[in-house]
């Protein structure tokens, strides 16, 4: 009697904690116990499609088919659920998992059938949107019966809906896979249209089976965009078949470089995941390593001391007025846009940090006077600009630009702040599209200490405990409080197309990424998919999140993610929201 007690306590418990990351719009399960083996028939507007673990969608000269994305879908769908799966003992009470598990002996309720139904055809802008031009709801049921259905308006919802589908299962200590919730019923869809993960691949360079994996992890938390900062001062990874001196002076090494194929690649991966992946070349700052192949266009490079003449070394900025600048951006982009294109609907200018004690140094200028620079700015920006828009792409740029140089842009223009509250607020109410980045919240690589060395004596004492510029570390609670539209007018919260975690790599290479990202993104990712606030207009809590977040954290790892854990298994085992509460 008691050990019965005692479990359907458990039983009651555990369905109130298990659920999907990010959380849904509205979800309701029940507590009847389903299998799931790999026999299921599986649907696509009435068509069969294979239920099987592995399906790589074909791509027709660069022309997305929604079958062939669905039929990937699936196939890591499958993949997820019967083999990288988890047998959940750290959510359960000490020594409790087998008591928790349904029995396998007994009859067996197998899911038979996963119907999808897609509402309406999707166009090119589904694999290339700007924010709002696709539609990433969805509604998923699954009965007692084991009868599974997916409805969403695009290709895009559907991967939504089959990676809820996918955090419904466990596996069981004795192998086979499980779910305990239910009936299902979800209704599902996002509160930003921009969620994304800002990576930097120049200061470091990634392998493609880092990017490709933080992809995949992006698609689980519902997060739809990949911005990857594919350039910056220190190298120049990017190959540009017409300028190749650009990469063979720039790139840190021989083969640590992105070919064309390789960028095509990514973002063919990226699409069919429903991450749009997108390149940022920064400039006029922020590309000092230009200097190695093209020494007329820079100015600045390897200045010192570099802290007059840079944010960090080595500095390096196009001249503002050397008429060889627009021939060279002219050829950049014209090789470069028109690949990108295919798979993308945004180029990202940069703009950021653009010192203005550089063009001291710069003979073409010759002063630091904003009078001489701001114009030369605007027309700079103006016509880089044009080029985007002439590759029918839409630019975004680095607040600065509008924010602290008074350039003014055009209206397409998406605005990526990282300044923080009152930056995002002024941004708005001056009409712009913002993604926000704020830094002290949403910037992964801070807090981890200094990457500069001090040399023994002043600056040591001076700099001592070697703190980096942003710290403290921005830990998953922080970045979950973070509300990117507080304090704004209903007016300004709408131009808040969404955000971005970033992950600026002065540390951070192959080895620590997934630990850096994961699962700190994905806390950003349900702030953006699911809102700060819940239906009630309540900040949602840290209590409600942790458990979710904890199991969420085990499903990464499952999938071969190395992401950190978000505490103790003492506290994940706890079951209840106040066994690690500060009190
Ligand atoms: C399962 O759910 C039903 C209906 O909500 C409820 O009556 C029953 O007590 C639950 N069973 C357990 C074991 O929690
Ligand atoms: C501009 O440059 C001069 C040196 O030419 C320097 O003294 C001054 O501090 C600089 N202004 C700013 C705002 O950095
Ligand atoms: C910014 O530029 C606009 C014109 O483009 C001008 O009206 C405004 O006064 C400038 N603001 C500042 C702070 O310089
Ligand atoms: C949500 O949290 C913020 C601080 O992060 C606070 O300013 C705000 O008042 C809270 N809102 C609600 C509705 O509790």
């Amino acid at each position: 009697m008691l050990s019965n007690a005692v479990l359907s306590l458990f039983l009651l418990t555990v369905t109130s904690v298990h659920a999907i990351w990010p959380v849904p719009t509205s979800i309701s399960t029940g507590n009847s116990t389903l299998w799931i083996s790999d026999i299921v028939v599986v649907t696509y507007n009435g068509e069969k499609i294979p239920w099987i673990k592995q399906y790589v969608p074909l791509v027709g000269n660069n022309k997305f088919s929604s079958k062939e994305i669905v039929k990937g879908g699936v196939a890591r769908t499958a993949k997820n659920i019967l083999d990288n799966n988890f047998v959940p003992w750290k959510l359960y009470p000490r020594m409790a998992l087998e008591q928790t598990e349904p029995s396998p002996w007994q009859h067996k309720i197998y899911i038979t059938r996963l119907d999808i139904v897609q509402t309406e055809k999707d166009t090119e802008k589904t694999f290339k949107p700007l924010a709002g031009e696709v539609d990433e709801s969805y509604e998923l049921t699954l009965n007692a019966n084991g009868k599974a259905k997916i409805t969403a308006v695009s290709s895009t919802g559907v991967l939504r809906a089959l990676e809820s589908f996918s955090q419904l299962f466990f596996q069981h200590s004795k192998g086979a896979i499980y779910t305990r919730l239910a009936p299902v019923k979800i209704s599902d869809a996002p509160q930003y249209d921009h969620r994304g993960l800002l990576l930097d691949v120049s200061r470091d360079w990634l392998p493609l089976d880092a990017i490709y994996r933080t992809i995949d992890a992006l698609s689980w938390s519902k997060m739809n965009r990949l911005h990857i900062h594919a350039t910056d001062s220190q190298s120049w990874p990017l190959e540009i078949p017409s300028m190749p001196e650009l990469h063979q002076k720039g790139a840190y090494a021989r083969g640590k470089t992105y070919s064309p194929s390789d960028i095509a690649a990514i973002q063919t991966y990226a699409i069919q995941r429903g991450v749009e992946a997108y390149i940022e070349v920064d400039s006029p700052g922020h590309l000092g390593v230009v200097a190695l192949s093209h020494p007329d266009l820079i100015t600045g490079w390897g200045a010192s001391p570099w802290t007059t003449y840079c944010a960090e070394p080595p500095c390096g900025q196009l001249k503002l007025n050397e008429p060889k600048v627009d021939p060279f951006l002219d050829k950049l982009t014209d090789d470069l846009l028109p690949r990108l294109a295919p798979y993308s609907a945004y180029f990202h200018t940069g703009g950021d940090e653009v010192n203005f004690n550089e063009y001291n140094l710069d003979p073409t200028v010759g002063t630091n006077d904003t009078s001489v620079i701001v114009p030369l700015l605007q027309k700079f920006v103006d016509k880089h600009h044009a080029r985007v828009r002439k590759a029918g792409l839409t630019p975004i740029v680095w607040e600065e630009i509008p924010a602290n140089y008074n350039v003014s842009i055009g209206e397409d223009v998406v605005v990526q702040s990282w300044l923080g509250d009152a930056a995002i607020k002024s941004l708005t109410a001056k009409g712009h599209k913002v993604i926000t980045s704020n830094y002290n919240y949403w910037y992964l690589d801070c807090g981890r200490g200094a990457w500069l060395n001090f040399a023994e004596g002043e600056s040591f004492a001076e700099n001592w405990p070697f703190n980096d510029w942003c710290g403290p570390t921005k830990g998953w609670r922080l970045i979950y409080s973070y509300d990117p539209r507080a304090g704004l007018t209903d007016e300004e919260a709408k131009l808040v197309i969404g955000g971005e975690v970033g992950a600026w790599a002065e540390m951070i290479d192959e080895v620590n990424l997934d630990s850096i990202l994961w699962p700190r993104s994905s806390a950003a990712g349900e702030v953006l998919w699911s809102g700060r606030l819940d239906a009630q207009g309540n900040n949602r809590t840290q209590l409600d999140a942790g458990p979710r977040l904890a199991e969420f954290r085990e499903r990464l790892v499952a999938r071969g993610v190395r992401a950190d854990p978000i505490h103790m298994v003492f506290c994940t085992q706890g079951m209840s929201s106040d066994t690690c509460l500060f009190q």
